[in-house]
This record gives C-alpha cells, structure tokens and sequence, in this order.
C-alpha cells in the first residue's frame, strides 16, 4: 500500500521514525511529507533513510511530476504524527501552502491524525472544534493519549505510541470482510510443566497466531484470542485491539478448555498454537535436584484439541488447522499437508515448513493452504501479517 506520512512540528516528531520503520517493515510504501518545522526537530536525510524515499515538503519541488497532488492521488492512507494544533487547524480550513496541505486536499484515502500538543492547546476550544469538524468530515483521530509533556506537566495531549498509531492505521486499510463474524483462535506454545521452576515447552513464539487475530479483526471481525507465551510485543497490539479479548493461559489443557468454549460460538475456529503432544504425568511441586540422581520423566499424551474441535464443529463453522512440518523439499511438504489435512478432518490446514534456522521466531513466514479436496489453494509468503491475510482470503472463499 502507498502510506503518506505527515509530520508536523512537535518534539514527538523522533517518535514518528519508528511508526515509519514499522510501515516500511510491513512492506508498505512510504513517502513521508514533514512540513518546514518538523525538519527542525528531525531532519531530511532521517526521513530518507527510513522511508527509502525522496523526502520534500514544499509545493516547488519535482514540479515536472505534479508532486503537489500526486501524493495524495496515489496515497491508500495519509497518517499524520505528530498533528500540531496549528496543522489541525490548517486541516479546517483547507490551507495549502506547503506540500502536506495540497497533498491533503488532493486525496480521497482515509486520513488519520495523532494530535500531540500542551493540554492547554488541545483543550482549547478552537482546537475542540476544529477537531469536531475533522472528525465530521471523517477524519480519524487518533488519541491523544493522557501522559507526561515535554515540560514536565502532564494531562492529555501526548501523541499516541507508534505502535498504537501503526495498528490503528493498518486497521483503516483492511476491508470489512469479516465484519460480524466471530472468531476463535489460539496462539503461542504451551508449556506442560515439569517442577515449580523448568517446563516442557517449544519454539513458537506466537507472532504468527497473534497476527491472525489482528488481520481477523482489522477486517472487522470480533476475535478471541487463546493465547499461551505469545511474544509481549505483539500481544500487547492484540489487547489495545478494540475487537480482540484476549485469554493468557499455559497448558495445553488450559488451552483445551479455553478454546472449546471459544468455539462454541465461533464461526471460525483457528488453531495456530503449538500444542505439546506429552505432559509430564506426575508434576513434582519441589523442585527436581540432581543430588536425587538422574531424573526420569514419565510423560502422557495431551488430546489432540485440534480434533476434539473438528469432532464438535458446529453447522456452518470452519476449522483451520496449522502444522509445522520438516521436509525436504516442497513436494515433501505437500504431502505431509495433505495426510495431516486428512487426519485432523480441517477445512483448511496451513502447513509450513520448520527447521533449526527457518519457521520460527522469524518474522517472516512462508505457508501452503490445503483445502478438503488436497488443492493447494494459495501459497502465501511474506510478513506474518501478509500470511495472516492470505489465511482470512482463503478462508472467505471456502466460505
Ligand atoms: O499434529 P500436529 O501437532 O502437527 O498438528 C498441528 C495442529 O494441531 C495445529 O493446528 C495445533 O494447534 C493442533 N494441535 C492440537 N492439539 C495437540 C497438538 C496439535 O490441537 N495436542
């Protein structure tokens, strides 16, 4: 997607960098349109070099390519962070005496800002209102948050954190397909403990569960996510979701538990998490000391949730299975598909393939779909979030 970002000119003009990172890491297309004061606070060659792209802010610049409107002609969303209470009422009125300004009345994209300012100004009823207006005209404002300022006071006016503007903006570009829809899905390992202190456990760090859910949601889905050891980082995206509840558990019996009950009212069920096949069979609640010898573990089989899910599939409900395969070569990993779609009984089963240094903790991922006629119906490689929408594709087609 082409992303325009606007900065304007505020102190939190540093954070914006990394909203930018996020974007391009996220395989957007990012031109970023600082207006002549946000390059006191950062400067060009920043915006470049994260961005990848020509960075200008006045009107009078590349003339030959009408870069004062093509911006926002070919813009898909325009985010502007931090928005100055003197941008915001440039905004009202239609000002464009910079490039950001023409680039904003050239544009159809949806348009979303991050106020940041004292509260004082934010409070201030002409910027109440030209929020208001804004607002009315459908631009999306996101935040402020209520915080610490850059003198020392504090109260609302803090620009919102990059990571709350980039899944709030990423939500405006998704379309509404799953509008209604509600959604269960697990992600992460479990951990079946050993002693109070050590665990059976494996390498899933469940990005790309959580990624799931945040693509299920952005497209307007309600979600509940089932998620055990996910990475923080992700996690914490999933739970500023408005749309996701998310249920932190352990065990693979915990997570057995907590999806049956999610999937009774699901119409899709998801299963991404790592679920260890054995538990340890007698927990120890001291922990295991090598005085005693060497340790035996005895260890039971944990129900195949997956097909407990399957067996009790309501009308009309989809089952999405995952499986992490090693195989030699892609042939290899199409049959495995093929024999484990058919064992677990799933509509669909996304299979990728793992090995010491590929599939996990990554933040790439590469899968193929296998639907119940053994098609490959998609292969989906890229960002986490890339794979996670090929998923939701799919499972709409089936649908
Ligand atoms: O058989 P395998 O572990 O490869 O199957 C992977 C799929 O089955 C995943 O969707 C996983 O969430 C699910 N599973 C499960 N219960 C288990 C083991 C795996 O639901 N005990």
């Amino acid at each position: 997607m082409n992303i325009v970002v606007g900065v304007t000119g505020g102190i939190a003009a540093y954070k914006t960098v990394q909203l930018v990172r996020l974007f391009v890491k996220g395989g957007h297309d990012v031109t970023v349109i600082p207006t002549a004061d946000a390059l006191r606070f950062v400067g060009t060659p920043t915006w470049e070099a994260i961005s990848r792209n020509t960075v200008t802010t006045s009107v009078h610049d590349d003339v030959a390519r009408v870069r004062h409107v093509a911006l926002g002609q070919a813009a898909d969303l325009i985010v502007i962070a931090p928005a100055t209470a003197n941008t915001i009422a440039k905004m009202t009125a239609g000002l464009a005496d910079d490039l950001l300004g023409t680039t904003l009345l050239a544009t159809t994209a949806p348009v979303a800002i991050a106020p940041a300012m004292h509260t004082e100004m934010w409070r201030h009823p002409a910027t109440q209102a030209n929020i208001a207006t804004l607002r009315d005209r459908g631009v999306h404002i996101l935040g402020p948050a209520h915080g610490e300022l850059t003198g020392g006071d504090s109260g609302p006016g803090r620009m919102l954190e990059p990571e709350e503007i980039h899944t709030a903006a990423l939500a405006l570009l998704a379309p509404q397909d799953l509008a209604g829809r509600t959604i269960a899905i697990s992600a992460g390992g479990t951990r079946e403990p050993i002693d109070p202190v050590r665990f059976l456990g494996n390498r899933s760090s469940g990005r790309q569960g959580a990624e799931v859910a945040l693509a299920a949601a952005d497209r307007g889905a309600t979600v509940r996510l089932v998620a055990a050891h996910v990475d923080e980082g992700v996690l914490a995206a999933a739970e500023r979701h408005p749309l996701i509840d998310v249920v932190r558990l352990s065990t693979a019996a915990e997570l057995e538990t907590a999806m049956t009950d999610a999937a009774a009212s699901a119409d899709v069920v998801v299963m991404v998490a790592a679920v260890a096949d054995f538990r340890v069979a007698e927990v120890s609640h001291e922990k295991i000391r090598k005085e005693n010898g060497a340790a035996h573990l005895d260890l039971v089989e944990n129900p195949d949730i997956l097909a407990g899910l399957v067996a009790a599939r309501r009308p009309g409900q989809t089952v999405v299975g995952f499986a992490a395969e090693t195989a030699r070569d892609d042939a290899e990993l199409r049959e495995r598909g093929m024999r484990k779609r058919a064992r677990k009984g799933v509509d669909l089963l996304a299979v990728n393939r793992v090995d010491w240094d590929a599939g996990f903790e990554a933040a790439d991922n590469a899968v193929l779909l296998i639907d119940g006629t053994d098609a490959v119906v998609a292969e989906a490689a890229g960002s986490k979030r890339a794979v996670a929408d090929a998923l939701w594709d799919a499972v709409l087609a089936l649908r």
